[in-house]
């Protein structure tokens, strides 16, 4: 079995280069990390921003938090194990009243896939678990082994766009009718095995990567989670304060240029209405109008930046 990573330094933080130069206002004085992950991004804007005075880390989970304390320490850095979307109760237990920069770095980190027994992986036997927060909510081997077949072809289609997500559904059923899953392994075999053999070879993935991206997505409820970050980072940010995502599936981009879109073009007339008659004031600006996307010196070295979509809007009011 291939050994758990224990280096602290696996994960290279994406788009950092953008992410200095437009995610954070020059003189701002409070960040927020609502992915912290290893703190990559969050010691670059340390460095990069002397002037900042305080910065939180936020994650859902508490192991990365204190593997990254072992490698980064900073006395303006607080790590906080909270959701993204909890930002507005953490900053009122901190009697902090806004915050000049927030940051979303969506997804998991490579420590976590690395990591055998959290099960995210889908080349490495482990239980199959993929909960960010290990003491809270459903483990993907709930999911499967208890949804009915109809809602795992919705979640593998919907999150994974898994073309075959009939057919893997039906197989997962007919084998849990026998025996249930347990193992990452277990339920990659099994997912391999219902791919018809020329599917297999032509498909350039393994067969596994969108299901298991799919049972991700729903065992940590990322999208909803990520709607009410977007809502809490927004009302949390002082004015010309910035909020830069980074995402990198399409329905999390999605879900973040339509709020920035909607933010700062608020109006809700029907197009047919010749003046604005809804009065809706913008709140954002947005720095980004198109995703800014790695180069490929980038991809070469951090082949994860490869689908990472960076979109960046200010605070208005
Ligand atoms: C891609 S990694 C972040 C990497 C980080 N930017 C760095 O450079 O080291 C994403 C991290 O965010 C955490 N995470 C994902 N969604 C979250 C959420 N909604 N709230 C808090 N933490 C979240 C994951 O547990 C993971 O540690």
């Amino acid at each position: 079995m291939i050994p758990e990573r224990q280096s602290p330094a696996v994960h290279l933080p994406v788009l950092p280069k953008a992410i200095l130069e437009h995610g954070f206002p020059a003189d701002g004085r409070v960040f927020v990390d609502g992915t912290f992950g290893m703190g990559g991004h969050t010691r670059l804007i340390l460095e990069y921003f002397p002037g900042i005075e305080r910065a939180i880390g936020l994650d859902r989970d508490a192991r990365i938090l204190a593997l990254s304390a072992t490698d980064f320490n900073d006395p303006r850095l607080e790590r906080v194990h909270a959701q993204a979307s909890a930002l507005g109760h953490v900053l009122e237990d901190r009697n902090i009243s806004g915050i000049d920069g927030f940051l979303l770095d969506l997804g998991v980190s490579s420590y976590q896939l690395d990591t055998p027994d959290r099960g995210f992986s889908f080349m490495r036997s482990g239980p199959l678990d993929m909960r960010m927060d290990t003491n809270a909510g459903l483990t993907a081997a709930d999911l499967v082994n208890t949804l009915p077949e109809d809602r795992l072809v919705t979640i593998f289609f919907r999150y994974g766009e898994e073309r075959l997500s009939r057919r893997i559904a039906a197989a997962i059923v007919r084998r849990r009718a026998e025996s249930p899953f347990y193992t990452t392994l277990d339920l990659a075999e099994t997912i391999v095995a219902a791919f018809p053999a020329a599917a297999r070879r032509s498909l350039g993935i393994h067969p596994a990567t969108r299901v298991f991206q799919a049972l991700r997505i729903a065992v940590n409820d990322e999208l909803g989670e990520l709607e009410k970050a977007l809502e809490a980072g927004i009302a949390a940010l002082n004015p010309c304060g910035r909020i830069a995502v980074i995402s990198f599936h399409s329905l999390e981009d999605r879900i973040v240029k339509e709020r920035f879109f909607s933010g700062a073009h608020p109006c809700q007339c029907p197009p047919t209405f010749p003046v604005c008659n809804c009065h809706k004031k913008p709140v954002l600006r947005l720095i980004t109008r198109k995703p800014l996307t790695a180069d490929l010196e980038e991809i070469t070295t951090n082949p994860r930046a490869r689908s990472a979509k960076l979109r960046i809007a200010e605070k208005l009011l």
